[in-house]
């Protein structure tokens, strides 16, 4: 949500900050705007859209300048247009700001400012600490740092911003809290910010992770940070892993795709230095000492939100039949709004593909307030849901840019099978026979999703026969149950056809109400324990005319006859099915949304990180 840059150094600001702004569109925004000091001083261009419509916006304009910083804002406080993008001047035009996040106590500010004579132009909550941070400055005495550091005292809610004044033209100042921010170290003293290492990459590896509550001074060559009370901090300087290639499409039509297609290798990357089947070992490094109290948990509360929540929910299947550990799993957003009982002890796992979810680190502090053990499953190294748990693993599924998850799916489920497994093992509750199949399965899991691909163009031409569909339902039993939510997310998410997710047995519940012969109905029909009953649904699916696209094993003669089109997968343990029975519902998702000619990797009004609660 949100994509902040800025470059402080010897090269081009501007090219540096448009592509950097590019580079983090898949966040999701919807204007954009880069300040640069320029031969006539502190110069703003702001445009609603894309990053494109600015850059058209800057044609013939005057953009030399070795400073300078840009943004793509996602509206919390008034609509997206040209002046509610950011950034904005402050009153006086001393200075400019660009915001990510929401200054809950903006409305008390501003009214302050009207009283001393202040106008706004925009209705944004931004332009309000703009001013407040000019005023305090034009009336402390101090210097703009100081400015930052007061009116930050005075601010309730979430930021991340960056500050650039015509009175010291080579100066950026930063701070973040609740939002993230990081820094780039890169040579001849340059500096960049970013809201994620995407923009930085390509210049340096170098890089610093800012902290809630902390502000970056820095100018050419020199760095300094300070916290909100003014006390100095020493910036720890960390290495990322992360190539260029990562982020770029590499052939691909759209990020989304690529990403698909990678999970051969992100799911083999998730179980890398992890799983090794033929020693029958399992380690999870970043969880060896919390392992002992994993296994001897009485309980095990999982929390996220979308996608990651139904990693979760997969999860919950896994512990409870494995480990024998009761499992519960909540939505970060609820569960942090409710008083929830937790006990000293209880192991709370938070799954996060960006480690930025507002909801999610909300809830991890709650947890940990009352006392609770947090494991992190995460993607994004260094974010900050990973820093803020006590212990956790990593996916290691690389870089995800589409907006609607895959392979951060496939490899947080991953993870979280490794968990269970080892939890599993060091309890007893799991033979050794069983222990060591599943660990050669796993195993072969990158070679089965791959045959799943092979079936792409398949799926691309039942994607075909149903692009105008206004419907969807999907179903799915035990573990394929949270796999049939899932592959209705991701169809609702890029193709805006509203698609339902429900258990198979529920259906006649209430959702058979809506079946007739323009309803699709996708049915993960595998074999497993509960294949006959699955069965069963269809057919009450086919008697009221639904038109059934089934996911099934390969070598099954019977649904082919039973069902509209099929889909086949390879067998595989029932435990592992939905790392390989999520692919063809990403697939059909995505081929249908490309036939509507809807926009893959940047659905409307949805965001990669959602950094508002
Ligand atoms: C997934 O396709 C969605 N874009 C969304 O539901 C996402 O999973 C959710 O916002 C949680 O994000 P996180 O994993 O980064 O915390
Ligand atoms: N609250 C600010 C606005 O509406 C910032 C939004 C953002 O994070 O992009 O302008």
């Amino acid at each position: 949500m949100c994509g902040i840059v800025a470059y402080v150094g010897h090269r081009e600001a501007c090219p540096v900050v448009i592509k950097g702004l590019k580079r983090l569109e898949y966040r999701g925004y919807d204007s954009a705007g880069v300040a640069l000091m320029n031969g006539h001083g502190l110069k703003v261009y702001k445009k609603k859209g894309k990053v494109v419509a600015l850059e058209r916006e800057l044609e013939g304009k005057e953009t030399h300048s070795t400073i300078g910083m840009g943004h793509t804002r996602w509206a919390t406080h008034g609509e997206p247009n040209d002046v509610n993008a950011h950034p904005h001047y402050s009153f006086h035009r001393k200075l400019a700001i660009i915001h990510n996040g929401i200054i809950e106590n903006y409305a008390a500010i501003k009214q302050a400012l009207l009283k001393k004579g202040h106008t706004f132009t925009s209705e944004t909550d931004t332009e309000v600490l703009g001013q407040f941070i000019e005023d305090i400055w034009e009336n402390n005495g101090g210097t703009l740092e100081d400015a930052v550091r007061l009116a930050l005292q005075e601010v309730v809610g979430a930021y991340a911003i960056v500050v650039m004044s015509e009175t010291d033209s080579t100066q950026l100042i930063a701070a973040r809290k609740g939002s993230p921010l990081v820094i780039g170290v890169g040579e001849e003293n340059e500096f960049f910010l970013a809201s994620d290492a995407t923009p930085i990459v390509e210049y340096t590896k170098d890089v610093i992770y800012l902290n809630d509550y902390e502000i970056a001074v820095i100018k050419e060559g020199d760095l300094k940070i300070v916290n909100l009370d003014n006390t100095t901090t020493t910036p720890y300087v960390h290495k990322i892993e992360m190539e260029l290639a990562a982020i770029e499409k590499g052939g691909y039509d759209h990020f989304m795709l690529k990403e698909i297609f990678e999970q051969p290798r992100s799911i083999a990357d998730s179980m890398r230095g992890r799983v090794q089947a033929d020693a029958g070992i399992l380690q999870l490094g970043g969880l060896r000492d919390y392992m002992d109290k994993l296994a001897r948990s009485e309980r095990i509360v999982i929390i996220g939100c979308g996608t990651s929540w139904h990693a979760g929910l997969v999860a919950e299947y896994i512990f409870e039949e494995l480990a024998r550990i009761p499992v519960e799993v909540e939505y970060a957003s609820e569960f942090r709004y409710r008083n929830p009982i937790i006990k000293e002890g209880d192991i709370v796992i938070a799954i996060s593909q960006s480690g930025e979810t507002a909801d999610t680190l909300a809830a991890i502090e709650l947890a940990k307030s009352k006392g609770a053990t947090i494991f992190g499953v995460c993607n994004v190294v260094g974010s900050s849901i990973a820093r803020a748990t006590d212990a956790g693993a990593y996916t290691h599924a690389g870089p995800e840019i589409g907006v609607a998850s895959t392979k951060a799916f496939t490899a947080q489920v991953t993870v979280l099978t490794i968990m269970a497994l080892e939890a599993a093992q060091r309890k007893g509750t799991i033979s050794e026979s069983l222990f060591r199949q599943l660990l050669v399965e796993l195993e072969s899991i990158p070679a089965k999703v791959e045959m799943v691909l092979q079936a792409a163009d398949k799926i691309k031409e039942i994607a075909y026969i149903f692009t105008y569909a206004r419907n969807f339902i999907y179903l799915g039993r035990g573990l394929n149950f949270p796999v049939a939510l899932e592959g209705a997310l991701k169809l609702k998410e890029i193709s805006y056809i509203h698609a339902e997710g429900y258990p198979a047995a529920e259906m006649k519940h209430g959702p058979i109400a809506l079946i007739d012969e323009d309803m699709p109905v996708v049915v993960i029909a595998t074999k497993d324990s509960s294949y006959e009953k699955v069965v069963s649904n269809i057919q009450e699916v086919k008697a009221r005319k639904g038109r059934v696209i089934a996911i099934t094993t390969e070598g099954d003669t019977d649904l082919p006859g039973m069902v509209d089109f099929t889909i086949e997968i390879p067998k595989v343990h029932s435990m592992l099915m939905p790392l390989i029975s999520a692919i063809p519902l990403q697939l059909l998702a995505y081929y249908i949304a490309v036939m509507r000619g809807r926009n893959v990797d940047q659905p409307r009004n949805l965001a990669k990180s959602v950094t508002v609660e």
